[in-house]
């Protein structure tokens, strides 16, 4: 049997990781800034998180949702206190597509209506209503597709007070990344998102903080939406939340009433998972991640932008994008193959930096000046082509 080809592979075999470092099958050491799609938020194979699993997986690693399972209310209230939305209620289940599936389709039972805002350059999952809440035409099937979701250019206030005015009846809910990952790293205006928490607010919908990448303290706070001061309605969570044990969750304010049924999943809750996430947490808060995400990044965001090749740097934390020019189009490729780095990307040229929450200073500076290498060395590579093509 082949495996179903769908992903446009790097040939690089990774066989340890520890940190902000993996090591390939030949033992090469690569510094890890994509931290696997913004996965790995407190490092690679953490001490305490490794520990927490193999306690648990001694234990017991499932049982499904018909049983108590008093870790999902440890999970709840480490939840609650490090992202200061302790009136709030959990409901886990295993990605961030399940993450936004439940929450706009928790939007629709609540309010009764159907219609959903989201916006230019939108990622919210590869899932029926998610992907059709997702702006890219080339992974939606015509089977998910419907009239039911209103793409409106990201940032623009006219537009969106418009659209209410327009549908606001009919709007279930708005869905937006606080920071778009997979759209090239564009930070939401505070003064939209308050917006969006006024037109809700008028409108019975629900406003939904997508929070699958840019959450969980990447940001330099907890939910990258509360740089404008504003609570949703339902936060999506994902990634960073299990360091790559898969797991997500959606936190519900408390005007949301539950019924039984309404939401479900077998593996969601299950112990495993639980253990996982509540280590993650547990060093959040032990190792102040969410201060040094902050710190750290504001470090690596003044450094970036005084490299004068780089344009339009920009991002918060951890959570980092900047524009290629044509002459440095290979720079990605460049810093892995012959630097050893990983990062992420965006088309058409952007390069993402999502590395663990725990990156050292040592390695943001091994970083800076390898960035700066390549640069150098990519201009001198494109200098002596222009003089061959003379010759
Ligand atoms: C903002 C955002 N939402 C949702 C998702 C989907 O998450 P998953 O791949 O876990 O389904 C992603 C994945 O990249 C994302 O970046």
């Amino acid at each position: 049997m082949v495996l179903f080809d769908v992903y446009p592979l790097n040939n690089i075999t990774v066989t340890k990781a520890q940190g902000s470092y993996v090591w390939d099958e030949n033992g090469v050491q690569y510094l890890d800034m994509y931290g696997g799609h913004a996965v790995i938020s407190i490092g690679h194979t953490h001490p305490h998180w490794v520990k927490r699993i193999e306690e648990q997986l001694e234990q017991i690693a499932f049982y499904s949702n018909s049983i108590n399972i008093p870790i999902q209310q440890e999970l709840a209230n480490k939840l609650g206190k490090l992202s200061g939305k302790e009136e709030y209620q959990l409901f886990l289940c295993n990605s961030g597509a399940e993450a936004n599936e439940n929450a706009l389709k928790l939007a629709s039972f609540h309010n009764g209506k159907k219609k959903i805002v989201a916006f230019n350059k939108s990622f919210h999952g590869r899932t029926s209503l998610a992907v059709a809440a997702t702006d890219n035409k080339n992974i939606v099937a015509p089977v998910n597709e419907t009239d039911n979701v209103i793409f409106l250019p990201f940032n623009d206030e006219k537009a969106l007070k418009q659209c209410f005015r327009d549908f606001g009846d009919e709007i279930s809910s708005v869905i937006i990344e606080g920071i778009q990952g997979v759209g090239g790293i564009n930070i939401a205006n505070e003064s939209f998102l308050k917006l969006i928490r006024v037109l809700c607010d008028e409108h019975n919908a629900v406003y939904i903080a997508d929070s699958v990448q840019c959450g969980y303290g990447r940001s330099g706070l907890f939910f990258s939406h509360d740089y404008a001061g504003v609570d949703a309605d339902i936060y999506t969570m994902a990634k960073g939340m299990g360091n790559g044990f898969p797991v997500g969750g959606i936190l519900i304010a408390p005007h949301i009433k539950p019924k039984h049924g309404m939401l479900g999943t077998t593996f969601g809750g299950n112990h495993l998972a639980c253990a996982a996430a509540l280590a993650v947490l547990e060093v959040i808060e032990e190792e102040k991640l969410i201060d040094v995400a902050k710190q750290r990044g504001q470090y690596l965001l003044n450094r970036l932008k005084a490299i004068e090749d780089l344009e339009n740097v920009r991002g918060r934390g951890l959570m980092i994008g900047f524009d290629v020019p044509e002459h440095l189009k290979d720079l990605k490729k460049k810093l892995l193959f012959d630097f050893n780095i990983f990062t992420g990307e965006a088309k058409p040229n952007v390069i993402r930096l999502l590395p663990a929450l725990t990156i050292t200073r040592k390695q943001v500076d091994e970083f800076l000046e390898t960035v700066k290498e390549a640069i150098e060395e990519l201009k001198a590579e494109s200098k002596m082509l222009k003089a061959e093509v003379v010759q």
